[in-house]
């Protein structure tokens, strides 16, 4: 018996840290994703490339979405599109692939509800205490307006106009647990201080999501540096990142902000003229491709 399991990795374009928090993130699928292979087996092997598969956590990650489908085994060779360095869900696109890979081999159908739900469980593994908006991304693909729960609430964006998105990696890894608990340790401490910037990032994302759906770029692109100097202030940007969003800028994108945890991973730009933004990130040092978001494929 042999399967596949495919699913997209995610952007976050608004939200990031603040949904930890229970407010808004406005995050989408990338037209690139994680694929895995299997055939049946005693007991769970994984090789390949993009996701770490010598970190123990990957397999100890795959016998429990096994054991959610009653699977004991199997040989899994895993292939990534994701650009390396981080930031764009590879972590939540194999746990979604493998769960889909593995309901498959069950001879499972129509189950996307317990897919997810053992995708989250290899996303604690990997990220302590995740809101679960990357995996959830991964596998509803879209746009998607998420709130953690619980009840999770989850709403699919209509994109009317799809965004050119210059999407950048930092090459510089970084833990998304380390910075998610950096920002609830100053909440902690200080919450008049923090809360009210958390919750001006999930009002980002909730008035984000309603220009994604009137196509009003320029008004996105805004939010996007507002969340990057907020992001900033939060402590989870790096020199990295914010040399990529000032060469984005520069170089005419709408507006330019780190995406996902922080701290290293990837930046996103919003550029109607992507050719400049990219030539100029990638003359800094960068990797950057252009993903269109809202597009048929992804
Ligand atoms: C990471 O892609 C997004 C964070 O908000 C963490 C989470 O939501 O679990 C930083």
């Amino acid at each position: 018996m042999s399967a596949v399991g495919f699913a997209p990795g995610k952007i976050i374009l608004l939200g990031e840290h603040a949904v930890v928090f229970g407010h808004p993130a406005l995050a989408a699928a990338l037209p690139q994703g994680v694929r895995v292979e299997l055939d049946a087996a005693q007991s769970f092997e994984i090789s390949g490339v993009g996701v770490p598969v010598d970190d123990p956590r990957v397999l100890v990650a795959a016998r429990e979405i096994g054991a959610a489908f009653g699977i004991t085994g199997a040989r899994v060779r895993v292939t990534s599109e994701l650009p390396t360095g981080g930031g764009l869900g590879s972590s939540a696109a194999f746990a979604v692939a493998l769960a889909r890979g593995v309901a498959a081999l069950a001879g499972r159908v129509g189950c996307e509800p317990e897919i997810e739900e053992a995708a989250f469980i290899a996303e604690r593994l990997f990220h302590g205490r995740p809101s679960g908006v990357d995996h959830t991304t991964c596998a509803r693909g879209g746009v998607v307006l998420f709130r953690k729960g619980p009840p999770t609430r989850v709403e699919q964006v209509s994109v009317a106009r799809s965004l050119p998105l210059v999407v950048a990696s930092t090459g510089k890894a970084r833990s998304t647990a380390t910075k998610v608990a950096g920002l609830a340790r100053l909440v902690e401490e200080a919450p008049a201080r923090w809360e009210p910037l958390v919750a001006r990032l999930g009002a980002l994302a909730e008035a984000g999501a309603k220009d994604v759906e009137r196509g009003a770029i320029a008004a996105l692109g805004a939010k996007f540096d507002e969340a990057h100097a907020l992001l900033s202030e939060c402590g989870v940007s790096c020199p990295e990142l914010d040399a990529i969003v000032d060469v984005a800028r520069k170089a005419g994108a709408l507006g330019a902000k780190l995406t996902g945890a922080g701290g290293g991973g990837a930046a996103i730009a919003l550029a109607p003229e992507p050719g400049p933004v990219i030539e100029a990130i990638r003359a800094a040092g960068f990797a950057a491709h252009l993903a269109w978001i809202g597009s048929e494929t992804a």
